[in-house]
């Protein structure tokens, strides 16, 4: 069984279609083909979210399926029925599961029983389908015609703030796997985890990212400023820490300026204006936000396609 846990599930050839079927999905919509017809697909959250579950739950049904929202704490898993047991009986019902959980081992968890494709909805690990979209923003503006991968080749992106989080490891992993430079700016104790190394060797990528806690230096010669909230969801107890020790990392018009002139501003939201980036910084012509959200959608679609025709589902 094929599932999308992590950026690299894909083979580049395997992305590189993702993204063109992404686009002939953004162009076609709503004329999408019923690749999911008489196919129920379940959306499990044991966290909060907005983008995740609408632009799975709009994309499903655009792509004649049913999806199935599900709150884990208003499920049996609630009240401590196992991973094992509800990958199984949720497998009994279902054509695929998408699943946005705490620690990444319960989502590796449901691959082992479940017989029917898994897609990370975000972990505290990593955001895979973020990075697919985010990736897909930036080839709709490098190669827009044919959505070259090979248009990101070199290009630096810069990361700022909490250098730790889960989307700064898919950036870092997806830089690595796309053949971008990537430079990380934040405080100290939030250099990338081993746990991310680990997963770089895994994969045969190169360590090769740059952190540093100089947020000027990281951004000079940047082609896309990047940056995620101060306070993951589950770190909520270390809020008031954080923000101070995230201060200088703000993402606002002065280290914009340090970046290359033409460099994008993108955030995967949702976004605290004050906190990491400046509201100005938000509503700048460079900023790609709101694409990145709405790319989301048509990205995901095409993940769906990619595990279909994998899985033969
Ligand atoms: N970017 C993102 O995953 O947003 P949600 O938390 O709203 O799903
Ligand atoms: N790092 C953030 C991403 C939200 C989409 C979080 O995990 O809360």
């Amino acid at each position: 069984m094929q599932h999308f846990l992590k950026e690299t599930d894909f083979t580049l050839e395997e992305a590189q279609s993702v993204f063109q079927t992404a686009k002939s999905y953004k162009e076609a919509r709503p004329n999408n083909p019923a690749i999911l017809d008489q196919q129920s697909w379940g959306l499990l959250f044991y966290k909060s979210s907005t983008r995740t579950r609408v632009s799975f739950e709009v994309g499903i049904h655009e792509l004649g399926g049913f999806p199935i929202v599900l709150n884990a704490q208003n499920t049996q898993i609630g009240r401590g029925e196992s991973v094992a047991d509800s990958a199984k009986v949720l497998s009994r019902y279902l054509q695929g599961l998408v699943i946005r959980t705490f620690d990444h081992s319960i989502i590796e968890g449901f691959t082992v029983d479940a017989t029917m494709p898994i897609v990370n909805g975000l972990t505290d690990f990593n955001h895979p389908c973020q990075l697919y979209s985010d990736l897909f923003t930036l080839l709709e503006r490098f190669a827009p015609g044919d959505m070259n991968i090979d248009s990101l080749k070199g290009k630096k992106v810069t990361f700022l703030g909490d250098t730790a989080c889960n989307m700064a490891n898919s950036w870092i992993i997806c830089a690595a796997y796309f053949g971008m430079e990537i430079a990380l700016a934040g405080p100290e104790g939030f250099a990338p985890s081993a746990e991310l190394d680990a997963a770089l060797e895994a994969n045969g990528l190169p360590i090769k990212y740059k952190w540093t806690t100089d947020a000027y230096q990281a951004v000079e010669g940047a082609d896309v400023v990047y940056t995620d909230v101060w306070v993951s969801m589950g770190d909520e107890a270390e809020a008031e820490t954080r923000l101070k020790q995230m201060a200088p990392y703000q993402v606002n018009s002065n280290l914009m300026n340090a970046a290359k002139k033409e460099a994008y501003f993108m955030h995967c939201l949702p976004a605290h204006p004050g906190k990491e980036v400046s509201q100005d910084v938000l509503d700048a012509p460079q900023s790609i936000i709101f694409d990145q959200a709405e790319n989301r959608l048509h990205t995901q679609k095409a993940i769906l396609a990619q595990l279909t025709k994998l899985n033969k589902v």
